[in-house]
């Protein structure tokens, strides 16, 4: 373990380091339920974990030592917990402004929780709310990014890294600092209420925002425009002249 102080006010003052774990964000889990006073913005980043977690009950694989793994904790309580997108809102735009920074505006963030290269998965991201009646009271943000991994299991397609763009080998830990001061700076616009801000910046860096697209929803496919995305989280299209609403296990980008 060891603990490092970035240049922000608090996300990534407390950095816990580990070798290998099997998910940064059950470890977070785990210090809360034995009631560890964990301050916020505490960032747990781990070399290896062996059960890392994605959205839908998949599995996070990522090679040890390459690549960032990490979880940050926050507690967006001056939000109301039917607002929790805003925070994914926040973290999307974020991670793709650092990204973008290094490999340029084919950096997309893809509805609902991906971070895309053209049409390969670069990043993605795994918001763990922890609410009560009317209070949000932690969220853990778990982030995974491929960096320098050049090599994946051919049963994983359309995934890509940093290195692989660019050619170049990252230092993760100047890169963890980015991650950390970019998500402060948008953590606390959200608290300062600029999600209406957060919102357009989302939509001008959304994946096939407004672009004739082939979605597969439920067994059928239809042709429509994303026009934006509503307070629940739910995707926004357009099809033949009417608005449709869909939550993110009801439709899916239709593969090439
Ligand atoms: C997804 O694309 O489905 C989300 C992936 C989130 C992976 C990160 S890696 C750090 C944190 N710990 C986990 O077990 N998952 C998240």
């Amino acid at each position: 373990m060891q603990n490092n102080t970035f240049s922000g006010l608090f996300v990534g003052q407390n950095i816990i380091a580990l070798p290998r774990i099997d998910s940064t964000n059950n470890y977070i889990k785990n210090l809360l339920s034995k009631s560890e006073p964990l301050p916020e913005g505490t960032v747990i980043m781990a070399e290896e974990q062996y059960a890392g977690r994605g959205q839908f009950n998949n599995q996070w694989l990522s090679e040890p030592g390459k690549n960032l793994t990490f979880s940050i904790l926050l507690f967006p309580s001056f939000l109301h917990p039917n607002q929790q997108f805003l925070l994914n809102i926040a973290i999307s735009i974020a991670i793709n402004e650092v990204l973008a920074k290094i490999i340029g505006s084919a950096c997309k963030i893809k509805w609902p929780n991906d971070i895309f290269f053209n049409e390969a998965k670069l990043a993605g991201i795994l918001i763990e709310n922890n609410l009560s009646g009317r209070n949000w009271n932690h969220a853990i943000v778990g982030i995974g990014i491929n960096v320098n991994q050049t090599e994946f299991p051919s049963y994983i397609q359309n995934v890509t890294s940093l290195k692989q763009i660019t050619s170049h080998t990252f230092d993760l830990h100047l890169l963890l600092r980015d991650f950390c001061t970019t998500i402060e700076q948008r953590y606390l616009e959200l608290k300062n209420h600029r999600a209406q801000h957060h919102y357009s910046f989302y939509l001008s860096n959304l994946y096939r925002y407004n672009e004739h697209t082939e979605f597969q929803i439920h067994q059928d496919y239809k042709e429509g425009k994303i026009v934006g995305v509503d307070e629940r989280g739910s995707l926004l299209i357009n099809i033949g002249g009417e608005i449709h609403a869909f939550a993110p296990k009801e439709v899916s980008f239709r593969k090439a």
